[in-house]
């Protein structure tokens, strides 16, 4: 019988329930689920990739059928090089559908082998995203049932930091390399949502 291989790409900065919520559902219909986390240079994250790939590892730790990795260039080119013939992603709302229809078309264009597939997340993780996590962590708000606890403690952690950064007193001026503090601007050329 054809066994089904997924991948779920994605900049995951940080995961959050709702991307949770969808490996899970994802990892119930597929045979393989690997969640890939683009390594984007032109991306100013606020996590390193490690960070977010240990996150992702611990979150998914309870899925035998889920893996992650990382990759850079296609996505198209990624899920050929893993023989996966399924690219799934989420769909919150109808604001989300225009940008994935036209990835979709894309990665169709380019790829006609590979089907997207998406997906609904839980109705309470509809409002979430992890742009609005890192905005409401950055501003103090509260940010429980929104990320898992272990990407709750890491965002405190960075939350700590750049305060302690700001006054002064850590990393003797310095700042951490690849990842970027809360604090910082972004660059112009970030795109909308995630
Ligand atoms: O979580 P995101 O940022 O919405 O994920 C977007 C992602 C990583 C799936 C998309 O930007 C992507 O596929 N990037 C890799 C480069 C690529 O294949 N671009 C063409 C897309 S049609």
């Amino acid at each position: 019988m054809k066994r089904i291989k997924a991948i779920y790409p994605g900049s995951f900065d940080p995961p959050t329930n709702g991307h949770l919520d969808l490996i899970e559902r994802g990892s119930k219909i597929f045979d393989e689920l690997v969640v890939a986390i683009l390594r984007n240079p032109e991306k100013d994250p606020l996590f390193s990739v490690a960070d977010r790939r240990k996150m992702l590892e611990a979150m998914t730790a309870g899925f035998e059928n889920v893996s992650v990795d990382t990759f850079d260039g296609l996505t198209v080119d990624y899920a050929l090089r893993v023989e996966a013939s399924v690219l799934l992603r989420g769909i919150r709302a109808i604001s989300d559908y225009e940008y994935e229809l036209q990835m979709a078309l894309m990665n169709r264009k380019l790829q006609p082998g590979l089907e997207t597939v998406f997906m609904m997340p839980a109705e309470k993780y509809s409002y979430l995203s992890s742009r609005l996590v890192r905005e409401v962590a950055q501003l103090g708000g509260s940010i429980d049932c929104l990320v898992p606890e272990l990407v709750g403690q890491k965002l405190r952690e960075k939350m700590d930091v750049a305060h302690k950064f700001e006054n002064g007193k850590s990393h003797g001026g310095k700042m951490p390399s690849e990842s970027r503090m809360p604090f910082e601007r972004k660059s112009k050329s970030r795109k909308k949502k995630v």
